[in-house]
This record gives C-alpha cells, sequence and structure tokens, in this order.
C-alpha cells in the first residue's frame, strides 16, 4: 500500500508519505529503535504496529477533551492519517519525576518526585544534540511567538494532567514525556497543534508498584524485553485486542 504514496519524509522512527487529499501526510510507524542521537541503532519487530495504535489511542482521547492534534485516523497496522503541520522546531519536555538527563545535569537520584511538573524547551537539531534551550532563545530565533509558547506551555500541562491520569488509572507512573507541536494553517490565520507521536518511544513509565520500565529506556538502557514492555502498556490500555502476532513478528 505504501510503495505507491509519494515520500515526503523519513526520519529514524517514522516515514510520513503525501496524503490523499491536500494537507493530509500518512504517518508510518517503522520497527526502527535508534537511542544517543541515532547511535545506537536496532529493529525491535512490532515496535511500529504498537507505537500507532497507542497513538492513535492517546490522541483519539486527547481531541475528546479537547486538545486539537494532528491525527485524523488510522488507516492500517502501521499508518495514521495526519494533517500535515508546519512543524515547530522545538522538542517539549514534561517533567514529574526525575529521571534520565535531569537526574544527571542536577546530580539527582532517579525517581524523586518534583514540587510540581516542570516543562523544558530542547531546539529539534540532530546535528547539535537537541540543545536546551529558554523562551528567549526561541522567541530571539523566531521558533516561535510568545502567543505560541503561552498556547504550547497551556496545551503541554493538558496533556500532562490527561496522561497522568489515563496512565495511573492502570497503574502506571508518567515520569516524563516529549511532544511536538506544529502550526495548522487556516488563511491567514495559524493555530498550534499538538503532532508527531506520544507513545513508549516518547514518555518515560514506570509500573506504579514495582517501578519497572515501559518504555524505550529498556532500549537505551539494554534492559531487555522492550517490545514486550510496550505490549503490557498497550493490555493496560485496553488496545491489545486488535494487535494480534505482534510479538511473534508476524505483524506486517
Ligand atoms: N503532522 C505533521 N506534519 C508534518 N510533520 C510532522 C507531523 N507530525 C510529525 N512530523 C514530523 O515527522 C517526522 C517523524 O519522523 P521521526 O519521528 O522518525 O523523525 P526523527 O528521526 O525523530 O527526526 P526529527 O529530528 O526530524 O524529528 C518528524 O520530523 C516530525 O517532526
Ligand atoms: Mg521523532
Amino acid at each position: 500500500m505504501t510503495t505507491r504514496r509519494k515520500k515526503i519524509y523519513e526520519g529514524k522512527a517514522k516515514i510520513l508519505y503525501e496524503g490523499p487529499e491536500p494537507g493530509t501526510l500518512v504517518q508510518y510507524f517503522k520497527d526502527d529503535a535508534t537511542a544517543f542521537n541515532g547511535e545506537k541503532k536496532a529493529q525491535l519487530e512490532g515496535k511500529g504496529v504498537i507505537n500507532n495504535r497507542i497513538s492513535e489511542f492517546v490522541m483519539t482521547r486527547l481531541t475528546q477533551i479537547g486538545v486539537q492534534n494532528h491525527f485524523i485516523k488510522r488507516l492500517s497496522l502501521r499508518e495514521q492519517l495526519i494533517r500535515e503541520v508546519e512543524i515547530i522546531p522545538l522538542e517539549v519536555v514534561c517533567r514529574n519525576v526525575v529521571a534520565g538527563s535531569m537526574a544527571k545535569r542536577f546530580n539527582l537520584p532517579e525517581g524523586q518526585q518534583l514540587p510540581r511538573s516542570i516543562i523544558e524547551f530542547y531546539y529539534k537539531n540532530d546535528e547539535m544534540g537537541d540543545p536546551m534551550i529558554t523562551e528567549e532563545h526561541i522567541t530571539a530565533f523566531n521558533w516561535a511567538t510568545t502567543q505560541e509558547i503561552d498556547d504550547i506551555l497551556a496545551m503541554t500541562l493538558r496533556v500532562n494532567d490527561f496522561l497522568c491520569g489515563m496512565f495511573a488509572a492502570v497503574g502506571i507512573t508518567l515520569v516524563d514525556f516529549k511532544i511536538e507541536f506544529g502550526r495548522l494553517f487556516e488563511g491567514e490565520f495559524a493555530r498550534v497543534i499538538l503532532a508527531d507521536e506520544i507513545s513508549p518511544d516518547s514518555c518515560r513509565l514506570w509500573d506504579t508498584q514495582s517501578g519497572e520500565k515501559l518504555d524505550k529506556d529498556r532500549f537505551r538502557r539494554d534492559l531487555g524485553d522492550v517490545i514486550e514492555s510496550y505490549t503490557e502498556v498497550a493490555k493496560r490500555l485496553g488496545i491489545m485486542k486488535d494487535m494480534p502476532r505482534v510479538i511473534e513478528g508476524g505483524a506486517q
């Protein structure tokens, strides 16, 4: 199916194809896993299928609570139809618990609860290694306006509140996550909406009881059972029903 579409962009985890109508794209989820800015690579059979389904689930629910996003509909096991946006070159990270680079930067123990949710901005640029930036850089370099930053901050907090509750209900702690935003043009006016994906590739998810990691850190840190953990997340969210044979490698 995908062979007939025109490829627009191939990233590390996904491919964007021209959509059926102007202003739409098809987002194809690959099994490729990368970490440390592409230095570490592997194929994790079935990952794309699971992430496509989890991102669909999350984006659909975010639409229901009024958080506008690019998701239109899932087309197949690995493809979803999305609205094309002009990506704002920011990786927006929201943290509830200390982990990863924050633990390193401030010499804090992983797992320490933060007194409040913290939002960080990184400039989306692989060559520079996605450096951390402030709102000053964002406006000075015209990556986004102050109004857009306000919208991004408000939407990120809503996404965080929603995801925290959704995961807490199934015994998972949302430690942190990364999201991307883009501009949707309606004539002169550009509206900021949520884009890209929300999946165990872009979130830190810990089993609340055991503290077990159920996200991409299993790959980054060679903990094993990556697909099993992603599958566990999907199972707990109640979305494994239409994903037969993913772990066995039967999913195309
Ligand atoms: N709705 C959208 N419209 C246009 N581009 C999008 C949309 N949603 C996501 N993207 C972009 O599509 C690409 C998805 O591919 P992938 O996540 O594999 O990229 P990547 O390897 O992480 O590289 P990048 O540094 O470009 O994000 C990203 O560049 C992302 O910003
Ligand atoms: Mg990406």
